[in-house]
């Protein structure tokens, strides 16, 4: 019986799915990537947002933050080897800004 029991153990653990997918983890990641989230700037989808609005010397201005659905994997890769004037700076894996580009590219999200 132990035995049984065992190797129930056993093939729950070995064939378990993965505890969340990997969309779940690129959006939480989105929200909260060690700092302040994507979403409060670029939107919840990565759409892009207009930041704040002013007036400079009598004219409307508008503060935004890009769309970044469309972005080169490239440009995206980019963005967070600089510094930015608005965009604080992150200091994320390779392996995170790929989950990024994923969720904001990625058709499901759409
Ligand atoms: C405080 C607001 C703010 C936050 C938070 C923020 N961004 Fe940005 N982001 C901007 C602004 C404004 C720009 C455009 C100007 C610039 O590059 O600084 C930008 C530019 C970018 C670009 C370059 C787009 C292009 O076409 O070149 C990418 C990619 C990007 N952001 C991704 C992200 C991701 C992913 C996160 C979360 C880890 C994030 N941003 C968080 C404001 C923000």
């Amino acid at each position: 019986m132990r035995f049984v029991v065992f190797l129930f153990l056993l093939h729950a653990i070995l064939f378990a799915e993965d505890f969340i997918t990997k969309m779940e983890y690129a959006k939480m990641l989105y929200a909260n990537p060690r700092g302040i989230g994507c979403n409060l700037c670029h939107g919840q989808k990565g759409e892009g947002t207009v930041i704040a609005k002013y007036k400079d010397k009598g004219k409307q201005k508008e503060l935004r933050a890009p769309d970044i659905t469309k972005t080169s994997r490239e440009k995206f890769q980019q963005a967070f080897a600089s510094t930015h004037t608005v965009m604080p700076r992150y200091f994320l894996t390779n392996n995170e800004i790929e989950m990024l580009y994923f969720y904001v590219t990625s058709e499901v999200n759409k």
